[in-house]
């Protein structure tokens, strides 16, 4: 079976300048929920795009084939743009790229009715509440499948009915490039319509899902942010099932992309985002947001923001740390409040407990860097980079003028500029020698009378 994905759509309503299915549910894209889903039926799937079309290559993977719709003259027409993906012995199974959560169960079960009965094109229905927007299943007196009409081409009868087209179809190849070209656009919207197409074939089933969710089409933000909250609390769910505890689920966000090791605690008003992992046994929160990162078994990280970083075991974030963009923290580290790391490896067990920046550094194991210590890696011009050896002590307030280097075991004096590298074992103090003038405040408040 193949798998065809139709996302030429300008999705107007969400008014928007990017196009539609590249918008963000729970950390991914709406196209690739459903390339992921098509994925895991088959391994040739193909995409049809249009509208700002290079915007969603760019984020599908390279597996994917891509047709392009020029004109969007609807589905039926969008389905001809990728007629030489049509194999007329194979099925086709057709999704759209704004209907996400469509499951994989629900499509299995869909083909299991569809080769039971032997069916040139089955359809996939749902009761709902509210059937307006939708096309309607239109049946016989006996309850056989006879025709979709869309909502905009309902007679008042019609309208009434409840059980609507998903627009998931599974076609024989060979029947669905027989009728294609038969298709006419007279009808309300003067588009194309695939629908019809079901409608021209002989033997038509109908698989019917209770889980009317699954097929909701994102058409608006306001669908948008309704699934985002539905994601939300199975994501969850599922997480809590998995031994995970979450303190507090209502002020709690993680998105479907995130995986989360047994006993490991969510604190509440966490952000857990993107592609991250976290490990086992870790404390996260509360208040902190963590975006594709890495965080190793054991480790704590509290009222703190991490991006693109990696923490590795047993180590101690925040609280009030900034971890950005390739932030190394080996085993043990310990960074502590008002520290930012950016671009900078912490080797094992470096300790930068206060109110220091690491930029473009590297820092060997075991080292200390004292409170408001600040890697001077920007010179107006251009970024340079730091190293500091193991077992180094960095007193408080000093400022490494990069490019520098600081060797094994040395030790540098509080309140130090270092501009020039430091060798091993050394001492090196970059401050003005203190001065004492005994009893000049006495002196001068004397004159002063
Ligand atoms: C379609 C169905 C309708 C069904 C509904 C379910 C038709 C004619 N109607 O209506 O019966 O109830 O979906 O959500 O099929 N697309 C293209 N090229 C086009 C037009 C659309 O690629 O020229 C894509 C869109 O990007 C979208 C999908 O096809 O992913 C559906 O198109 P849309 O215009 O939203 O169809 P509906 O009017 O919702
Ligand atoms: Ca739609």
């Amino acid at each position: 079976m193949k798998v065809l994905i139709l996302a030429a759509g300008l999705g107007k309503r969400m008014r928007s300048k990017y196009p539609k299915v590249i918008h963000k549910l729970s950390g991914k894209e709406l196209v690739n929920w459903v390339v992921d889903t098509a994925g895991k039926l088959s391994n040739d799937v193909a995409v049809v795009l249009g509208h700002k079309a290079d915007l969603v290559r760019k984020v599908i993977p390279s597996w994917v084939k891509v047709f392009i719709q020029k004109e969007q003259l609807g589905t039926a027409h969008a389905v001809m743009s990728a007629r030489d993906f049509i194999d007329p012995n194979e099925d086709l199974l057709v999704l759209y790229g704004d209907v996400p959560l469509i499951s994989e169960k629900t499509l299995k079960e869909m083909i299991k009715i569809h080769n039971g009965n032997g069916a040139d094109s089955t359809v996939l229905t749902a009761f709902v509440d509210d059937p307006s927007g939708y096309g309607r299943i239109i049946r016989d007196s006996s309850g056989d499948f006879l025709k979709i009409v869309e909502d905009k081409d309902l007679d008042d009868d019609q309208r009434a009915i409840n059980e609507i087209n998903s627009g998931i179809y599974v076609f024989k190849g060979g029947k669905l490039l027989e009728v294609l070209p038969k298709i006419k656009n007279d009808n309300a919207q003067g588009e194309y319509y695939l629908t019809d197409a079901v409608s021209m074939m002989d033997i038509v089933s109908t698989y019917t899902t209770a889980d009317s969710i699954e097929i909701m089409g994102v058409n608006t933000r306001k669908h948008l942010a309704m699934l985002e909250g539905y994601v939300r609390k199975r994501v969850i769910d599922k997480l809590l099932d998995s031994g995970v505890t979450i303190v507090d689920p209502d002020t709690t966000y993680i998105h479907s992309t995130v995986e989360i090791g047994r006993d490991t605690i969510i604190h509440p008003m966490t952000f857990i985002e993107g592609y991250t992992v976290i490990g086992e046994d870790c404390e996260i929160g509360p208040m902190t947001r963590i975006v594709d990162s890495e965080v190793e078994n054991n480790s704590r990280v509290v009222r703190s923001e991490v991006y693109m970083a990696f923490i590795g075991e047993g180590v101690s974030v925040g609280p009030y740390s900034r971890l950005r963009e390739g932030s190394v923290l080996k085993k043990g580290v310990r960074v502590g409040n008002f520290v930012e790391v950016k671009k900078s490896t912490l080797e094992e067990n470096v300790a930068a407990q206060h109110l220091t920046y690491i930029g473009d550094a590297h820092v060997e194991e075991s080292t200390n860097i004292g409170a408001g210590t600040i890697t001077c890696n920007y010179d107006g011009f251009k970024k340079s980079p730091t190293f500091i050896g193991k077992n180094v002590f960095i007193g408080s307030d000093t400022e490494l003028v990069a490019p520098v280097r600081v060797e094994d075991d040395a030790l540098i004096g509080a309140g130090s500029v270092i501009t020039r590298d430091v060798p091993k074992g050394s001492l090196a103090l970059g401050r003005a020698k203190q001065v004492i003038k005994e009893g000049w405040v006495y002196e001068k408040r004397r004159k002063k009378k």
